[in-house]
């Protein structure tokens, strides 16, 4: 049960939702569920073009014609512009009830070829990503007392994967920082949950697929790529529950406990091939 009287799709009528992200892949298909729920839905990423796309995609959706839909071109690695641009939304319109923090990348590659460049980018997005959206809006929802935050994680936010180094300390990073504030905010009514998804159908894993490893690509063959659409509504379900831990696939439930109780199971499944 969360703090916000929030428990179903319908219960997202009239509430603000701000995704991080919501021009592409999860945060698309997140932006759209809370369009077709009747939210005012506000995005934000950096290329004008994709979020222009994404905008004509959700006022296609059938939606209420009171319902606010915006796009907004932001990094949200940049402190001070991000700042700006969610504080001038908020003043504009109003604080939001739900923020969705959904921007991130994975650039695998095995530690010892990987550049020192492409972990930073990586923590700088996953982590400080989150942090920097966290910081401007946190102040807003422990003022009214209520609100929801949704962090991205990964399943390589609880699992050590081989040739995701820099990737894994960024996503288990989330899951620290998101566990830490949650105890922070609960006595304020806040909300935050942390989302693991699987390999998910989006361009981020179609880019991330170009640079794998092939030994990475060859461990991950079993497992099962999911839609954007279905990560979705899973996650949409559990965060309404007011659930923590959100791990949207039976698989990567399975693998949640595993690695708890028995990670040894595991290791057989993930181990890197001899060299
Ligand atoms: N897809 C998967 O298999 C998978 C699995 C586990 C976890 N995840 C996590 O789920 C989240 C979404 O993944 P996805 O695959 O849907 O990603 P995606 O398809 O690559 O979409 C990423 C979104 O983030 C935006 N973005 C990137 N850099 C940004 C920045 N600096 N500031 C603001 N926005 C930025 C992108 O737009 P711009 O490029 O225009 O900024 C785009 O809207 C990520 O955190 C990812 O790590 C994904």
């Amino acid at each position: 049960m969360n703090h916000n009287n929030l428990k179903t799709f319908a219960d997202l009528k009239d509430k603000t939702v701000f995704i991080t992200g919501g021009s592409e892949g999860i945060g698309l298909a997140m932006a759209e569920d809370c369009v077709r729920s009747g939210a005012h839905v506000f995005i934000f990423s950096r290329n004008q073009t994709k979020l222009q796309q994404a905008l004509s995609r959700l006022l296609k959706l059938p939606h209420d014609p009171n319902q606010i839909i915006e796009a907004y071109s932001c990094d949200v690695t940049d402190f001070n512009q991000t700042t700006k641009i969610i504080q001038d939304v908020i003043t504009k319109h109003k604080a939001p009830d739900i923020l969705l923090n959904v921007a991130g990348i994975a650039k695998p590659g095995f530690f010892q070829d990987q550049s020192i460049e492409d972990m930073r980018q990586m923590v700088d997005l996953n982590v400080f990503g989150i942090i920097h959206a966290c910081k401007v809006i946190v102040p807003h929802m422990t003022k009214k007392k209520s609100g929801i935050i949704l962090n991205t994680s990964s399943m390589c936010g609880f699992l050590g994967l081989f040739g995701y180094t820099a990737y894994c300390a960024s996503k288990f990073a989330v899951v620290g920082f998101s566990e830490a504030l949650k105890r922070e905010l609960k006595p304020f009514g806040v909300q935050v949950s942390v989302l693991c998804p699987p390999n998910t159908r989006t361009p981020g894993l179609e880019n991330e697929n170009k640079s794998k490893p092939k030994e990475v690509l060859a461990t991950e063959e079993k497992a099962k790529v999911v839609n954007p659409e279905d990560v979705s509504q899973a996650t949409f379900k559990d965060l309404l529950r007011g659930k923590f831990m959100i791990v949207p696939t039976f698989d990567g439930s399975l693998a949640y406990y595993l690695n708890r109780v028995s990670p040894k199971i595991l290791d057989q499944f993930v181990k890197r091939p001899e060299v």
